[in-house]
């Protein structure tokens, strides 16, 4: 089938690459020149695996393309994908402007038939707005070409996103039940036939129901973390073990394993966005999501953590004292740092006069990107952070070591050479990657989260 992607960031890139691994044609759009140069001469502008594999051998098969010619992408698709970023407003409400700009763009441009898929993540009543934009512009050129708009959310994670691409749960798609609505349905069914050969695995549902799961999905998600992390700092003042506590609870069927993991706070593209805006939606309808604020108030407060134990553990006074941190990205497998607990961390322990080396395997560039704008009212403060080439290098002089995110290579360090090579053996867990008994043996200080039961023994 003939496949437009209107934005080619995350999701609309492992979107195009996976449906031309499929056999489609198709065409990817972006109205960032530097994002679609760096895609023709061979590179990948994000870091995702196995996606560098799949964009070279299709392009090599002359199955995607990238360009930013908008006109001819139009022509190009009968099913015309929105990945648009859908950044929070002012208010933190989804901003729809690049998506209603995306909409225009096609009713610009279209002759025939073409199925409008609202991939971004978009509030519950945004298809009706896309079809508004999209008639608009079609009676601007007195065009009776025909359209219809059709709900289809992902639900991929940064880092496993191809293999969750092509390996759906399931796949959500909101149809109206108009004759363009059946047509749009069919050849959607047809898109994602392969998916389905070994079970069904699309839900078939009206536009708006689509828009919300994909909401309800992220809070839900949301909502598991912030619940752990508020019991983690309860069973930190009670003498319990968050860790024992998640395996008691996650043994339920009715309750499962995933997501029961307390840290030092959520972040990413999504989650706060998401949480966000659908607390914002809910205000339009005079509605107040008393969860969901409590959910957004306890991760804000929960990527403070790391910084009030450190806080506390040196009496407040971190003035020439020296930090290292592991773990920059949000989660582990992408450089993404939206969001991302690290760059709260960091402010506490700047602005508290401390110096900091930091290290990610693969999200340092990003990294001095982001410190950058973060820091902007304060620019000698870039001037106290190291980055650091390894993980060990990170540590030298430091007074203590925190981790903020999950990676593979944290797991088993070499701790002998952690401890000599720190100024004192001391760390602050931010994700729980240690034992704390286990670091009580080695002679190490550990603070995790919601473990000090164990550390303290
Ligand atoms: N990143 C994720 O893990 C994830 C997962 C599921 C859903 N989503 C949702 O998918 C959407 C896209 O997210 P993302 O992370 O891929 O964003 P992104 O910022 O990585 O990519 C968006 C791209 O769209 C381009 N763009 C903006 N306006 C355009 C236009 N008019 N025409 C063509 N290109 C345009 C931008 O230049 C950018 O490259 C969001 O709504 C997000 O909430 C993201």
């Amino acid at each position: 089938m003939k496949i437009t992607i209107i934005g080619t960031g995350y999701v609309g890139l492992v979107t195009g690459a996976c449906l031309a691994e499929l056999g489609n044609d198709v065409f990817c759009l972006d109205v960032d020149q530097s994002k679609i140069d760096i895609l023709n001469n061979g590179g990948i502008p994000i870091h995702e695996p196995g996606l560098e594999e799949i964009v070279a051998r299709n392009r090599a098969a002359g199955r995607i393309r990238f360009s930013t010619d908008i006109e001819a992408s139009v022509t190009h698709g009968d099913v015309q994908f929105i990945a648009v970023g859908t950044p929070p407003d002012e208010d933190g409400s989804a901003d729809l402007k690049y998506v209603l700009a995306a909409a225009r763009n096609i009713g610009k441009y279209m002759t025939g038939f073409k199925v409008v898929v609202d991939k971004s993540t978009v509030p519950v009543g945004t298809a009706d707005r896309v079809s508004a934009a999209l008639r608009e512009e079609l009676a601007v050129r007195q065009s009776h070409a025909d359209f219809s708009v059709v709900s289809n959310p992902e639900f991929l994670k940064e880092g496993a996103a191809v293999e969750d691409f092509m390996r759906p749960d399931r796949i959500v798609i909101g149809c109206d039940s108009s004759a363009q609505g059946d047509k749009a349905r069919n050849m959607m069914k047809k898109l994602y036939a392969p998916f389905n050969r070994n079970h069904e695995r699309t839900f078939w549902m009206d536009v708006r129901s689509a828009e919300f799961t994909k909401y309800a999905a992220n809070a839900m998600l949301a909502t598991r973390i912030s619940f752990m992390n508020e019991l983690a700092n309860l069973a930190d003042h009670v003498g319990a073990d968050i860790e024992a506590v998640r395996h008691g609870i996650g043994s339920d069927p009715r309750i499962g394993h995933s997501f029961l993991y307390a840290g030092c706070g959520y972040g990413g593209s999504c989650f706060p966005k998401d949480v966000q805006a659908l607390e914002r939606t809910a205000q339009d309808y005079g509605l107040n999501l008393l969860i969901l604020n409590a959910v957004e108030a306890v991760n804000a407060r929960q990527k403070q953590i790391l910084g009030n134990k450190i806080l506390k553990r040196f009496d407040n006074k971190l003035v020439g004292k020296h930090f290292a941190i592991w773990g920059l990205a949000f989660k582990p497998n992408t450089d993404d740092m939206r969001a991302a607990s690290s760059r709260v961390l960091l402010g506490e322990l700047l602005r508290s006069g401390a110096t900091v080396a930091v290290y990610d395997p693969v999200s340092m560039a990003e990294a001095r990107r982001v410190f950058e704008l973060d820091f902007y009212d304060a620019p000698e403060l870039l001037d106290a952070i190291r980055y650091a080439s390894s993980p060990m290098d990170a540590l030298d002089q430091a007074d203590a070591l925190a981790i903020v995110t999950e990676w593979k290579a944290f797991r088993s360090p070499d701790f002998d050479q952690l401890k000599a090579r720190l100024k004192q053996p001391v760390i602050f867990d931010g994700r729980n990657l240690f034992d704390p008994t286990v670091m009580n043996e080695l002679g190490i200080e550990y603070h995790g989260i919601g473990r000090s039961v164990l550390t303290h023994k």
